[in-house]
């Protein structure tokens, strides 16, 4: 018996088998994006190796060649890693782009339309932005308020400062810079105003009180854009306020290898980690603080689990290996949230199998995503016997020895439904589990089905 089954945009999945091998995952969705933005104004052509084939990515780069960007995809270099990444040349430069004669359409992708937004504010164009159901209700306010007062008029659906969404229409112009903190940790705020940032006269500082992911000031140091960092973002000393500035540049051309995208790896790493039996080599990933909170997390709940690093200094990038663990309940601070924001519903399925009750604390952030992933998780976890609730903006999971098969609607949220894949082969093994909204996985993998097959021993 197959232990998936696809149809209609339905996943079944028969509980019962293993996993193990080797596996690599797609390139990091974050660093893309940013690779592809920061390419596109840099003179000359830039090589990216290893871009994931998710929708939101697409969009991406469809969204710069509709200013005057050119991408080619390059048949000549060896793929790395995975037969679906790809390799593309971008020759960019401000002096080719124009505006786009029709919107900018980002589809699902929250990154791709809060950091286009902070790029094309520093360009006097008017431009539209469209999004899909989802991202046309994700709130913009939080990159409209700060681009405003940098010179540029981001307008939508709701007054700014009001639960602003998509469609949007931003002016951009003449900007200046600016020194701000964003009242919420966010990694797509700090780089939308990096990116303006790059238009702009003068200095421009965001401030962290909690550090977010830094791909946007990797992605400018290797283009050769100065950046100027201040402050520990050690997450031991939350109270750092961690600074980052930048002036107008012109980045220079670059080559990137992308490196494996650790939000795909934590469900490998979680599926071995609670099915019994499993055991699994993923990698390479990218292995940087503000994305590895999942992995210390797991550690802390007492998985099994060998980290062996091989990146430099910039790209730090490594091999997790992951086998059967016994794991124990957790408490997640809030301040932790941000370096494991995406990885809420993979950790939620492994805390409802492990012995006792965990806590994940100040999860409010996870309300605006592609759905609400607070609610949704919560949902998920019961909908596999297990046992879970929501409480202000905490999430409780009590732990149990065994899920059961389940029932459940993704959402059109791919991380809900990967998490809830992960969850059917935990369960009681022979049982079946039905998820139904499971299209949305083509945003950031539609490779998974056919990577865990390869990993499963069927
Ligand atoms: C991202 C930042 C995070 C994350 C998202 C990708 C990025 O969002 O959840 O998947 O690439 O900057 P927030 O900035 O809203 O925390």
């Amino acid at each position: 018996m197959k232990a998936l089954k696809t149809y209609d945009g339905t996943m079944e999945v028969t509980s019962g088998t293993s996993i193990h091998g080797n596996l690599s995952v797609p390139g990091d969705k974050s660093i893309s994006h940013r690779a592809i933005m920061v390419a596109s104004l840099a003179p000359g052509k830039s090589l990216l190796r290893g871009l994931p084939d998710g929708d939101d990515v697409a969009r991406t780069v469809h969204s710069v060649e509709k200013i005057g960007v050119g991408v080619n995809q390059d048949l000549t270099q060896p793929k790395n890693n995975l037969p679906q990444n790809k390799n593309i040349v971008i020759e960019g430069g401000r002096d080719r782009m124009h505006p786009p004669s029709s919107p900018l359409d980002m589809g699902n992708s929250g990154t791709g339309m809060r950091l286009m937004v902070g790029l094309l504010s520093g360009f006097p164009w008017t431009v539209e932005f469209i999004g899909d159901q989802s991202l046309s209700k994700r709130p913009m306010d939080r990159i409209a308020i700060p681009l405003g007062k940098m010179g540029a008029v981001v307008t939508g659906h709701g007054e700014v400062g009001n639960k602003c969404h998509p469609p949007l229409v931003v002016v951009g112009g003449h900007l200046h810079g600016i020194d701000y903190a964003p009242p919420e940790p966010s990694a797509q705020v700090k780089a939308a105003i990096l990116f303006a940032g790059l238009s702009a006269e003068g200095t421009t500082t965001v401030r962290e009180h909690v550090p977010t992911r830094k791909h946007t000031e990797e992605i400018f140091k290797i283009a050769g854009i100065p950046v100027h960092i201040d402050g520990n973002s050690s997450l031991e000393t939350p109270d750092n306020i961690y600074t980052v500035s930048v002036n107008a540049a012109e980045p220079s051309p670059f080559i990137i290898d992308i490196p494996g995208d650790p939000s795909q790896a934590a469900f490998f790493i979680v599926a071995a980690l609670i099915v019994p039996g499993s055991e699994i080599y993923v990698g390479p990933i990218y292995l940087g603080q503000d994305r590895t909170g999942f992995i210390e997390a797991l550690k802390r709940m007492g998985a099994d689990l060998t980290i062996n690093t091989t990146g430099d200094e910039v790209i730090p990038l490594g091999y997790i290996k992951a086998s059967y663990s016994r794991l124990n309940a957790i408490k997640i601070s809030s301040e932790e949230i941000a370096s494991l924001i995406d990885e809420v519903p993979i950790l939620a399925v492994a805390a409802a199998v492990a012995e006792g009750v965990s806590v994940f604390e100040g999860l409010n952030e996870l309300r605006i995503k592609e759905s609400n992933r607070l609610e949704g998780t919560a949902k998920l976890v019961n909908s596999f016997g297990g046992n879970a609730h929501v409480e202000g903006d905490n999430l409780i999971i009590n732990g149990t020895k065994n899920l059961r098969g389940g029932e459940v609607d993704a959402h059109g949220d791919h991380r809900v439904a990967m998490a809830a894949t992960v969850a059917g082969l935990t369960a009681i093994p022979g049982d079946h589990s039905i998820i139904t909204g499971y299209k949305s996985i083509d945003s950031s993998y539609p490779g998974f089905i056919n990577d865990l097959s390869s990993v499963l021993e069927d």
